[in-house]
């Protein structure tokens, strides 16, 4: 954190114009996830899903630490083919073209995630026109009930993956197709669970169905048990994250337990590898009160950062005081208030953080979100309004 408010500091100096600025710590990054992937027990690998953050710099970082990278489109395989030629890739998402599965066989993708038994289809038919056998997994959708999280995905009714109670005709199906190799299932179930216990729990859950698929098919040949991404991110409570060393310590026991042997339990996060790393600064252009609430507008918005409209949010903050005042007028300023942040957009729902008390906040000071690393600018609506894109800061 001191290396970037330093950093904010350097910029306001030799810059007039209002700083915006998405700013991130690459030291972190790789400190964060290499001690991530060190204590995982050693049948799992961490893949990152790069949907959460696919900034070149960020890919380049992540790529001497983890196993590999998620993809969910054409355009992702190519923006890790431009980063390297063989890392592992694996391929998920519903609704998938064929020219996406036969660009993912092009860039030598490893394994591709089924959604659907007609993808299962069309993926071997792809193959078979190559002469290739396409390794897949296939996506359940569980019956639940599953832990409850800020977004869930299965467990009840949703566009993704396989119900659960047509997952044997599908297995009965990929087995029927010289061109695919079943390899085993994977389970994206849910984002942003934040209690490592019930994640745990969902792990052996996991293990404990492809278990009873194993014995019911014969399926004793598969490698990969996919345990999806979905740890998550306190953004209400920053100082309390998700306990990762109460996961890894029950995970292990709880692997060997109930893990089919020769089966590598992977893990492709998103949030909880890039959300850390990045933080989105934005200087205060205005402060004013509107029937009895203050509003302060930065230079930005929600057009930069979706996240908190999207999870209808307040996103944790802190005011980053910036002593330069160009202007011979007075600077607004308010103390011990609530304040309401808000961005440059023509609509009132252009709102990052709502009702927040703060100590004091003046106008050419900087708004400092944290944890903005994953989800931030990727899932942003850059240009309505067109106003200029932030700087991307590498530290
Ligand atoms: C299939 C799949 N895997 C992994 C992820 C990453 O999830 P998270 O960022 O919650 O770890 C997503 C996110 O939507 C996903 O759809």
């Amino acid at each position: 954190m001191n290396r970037i408010i330093e950093q904010i500091a350097l910029l306001k100096e030799n810059h007039r114009r209002p700083l915006c600025a998405y700013i991130y710590d690459m030291e972190h990054l790789s400190e964060h996830v290499s001690r991530r992937v060190r204590t995982l027990p050693p049948s799992c690998r961490l893949f990152y899903a790069i949907k959460a953050n696919s900034e070149e710099e960020i890919l380049r970082a992540l790529l001497p630490v983890v196993e590999g990278f998620e993809v969910a489109s054409l355009g992702e395989v190519k923006k890790v083919r431009a980063v390297s030629r063989d890392i592992p890739i694996i391929f998920g998402g519903p609704g998938k073209t064929d020219e996406e599965i036969e660009g993912a066989m092009d860039n030598r993708v490893s394994l591709i995630h089924a959604e659907s038994a007609d993808e299962v289809r069309r993926i071997a038919w792809i193959a078979a026109q190559r002469g290739k056998v396409m390794p897949i997994l296939l996506r359940v959708n569980l019956q639940g009930p599953l832990p409850d999280a800020t977004l869930a995905m299965a467990g009840r009714p949703t566009q993704f993956g396989i119900d659960e109670s047509q997952i044997p005709d599908a297995i009965r199906l990929a087995q029927s197709l010289d061109s695919v190799k079943l390899e085993g299932f994977h389970f994206h179930s849910l984002s942003n669970n934040l209690d490592a216990e019930k994640h745990v729990r969902l792990v052996q859950y996991y293990c404990e169905r492809t278990a009873a698929w194993i014995e019911e098919f014969g399926l004793e040949d598969i490698s990969y048990l996919n345990a999806g991404g979905g740890i998550g991110v306190n953004y209400a409570e920053p100082e309390a994250q998700f306990d990762w060393d109460l996961l890894v310590e029950r995970l292990g026991p709880a692997l060997k337990e109930k893990c089919p042997p020769n089966v590598t339990v992977l893990f492709e996060c998103g949030r909880y590898v890039a959300a850390s790393c990045g933080y989105y600064a934005a200087e205060v252009l205005d402060i004013k009160q509107n029937h009895g609430k203050n509003y302060v507008i930065l230079r930005g918005g929600t057009h930069h950062f979706r996240l908190p409209v999207s999870w209808q949010m307040s996103h944790p903050f802190r005011v980053v005081p910036v002593e330069r005042w160009d202007y011979p007028f007075p600077r607004r300023e308010l103390n011990d208030a609530e304040i309401t942040v808000v961005g440059q957009l023509c609509t009132p729902k252009d709102v990052l953080a709502k009702d927040v008390p703060v100590s004091g906040v003046r106008v050419g000071d900087v708004i400092l979100f944290l944890l903005a690393g994953a989800y931030g600018w990727a899932i942003s609506h850059h240009d309505f309004l067109s106003h200029p894109h932030p700087d991307h800061i590498y530290l």
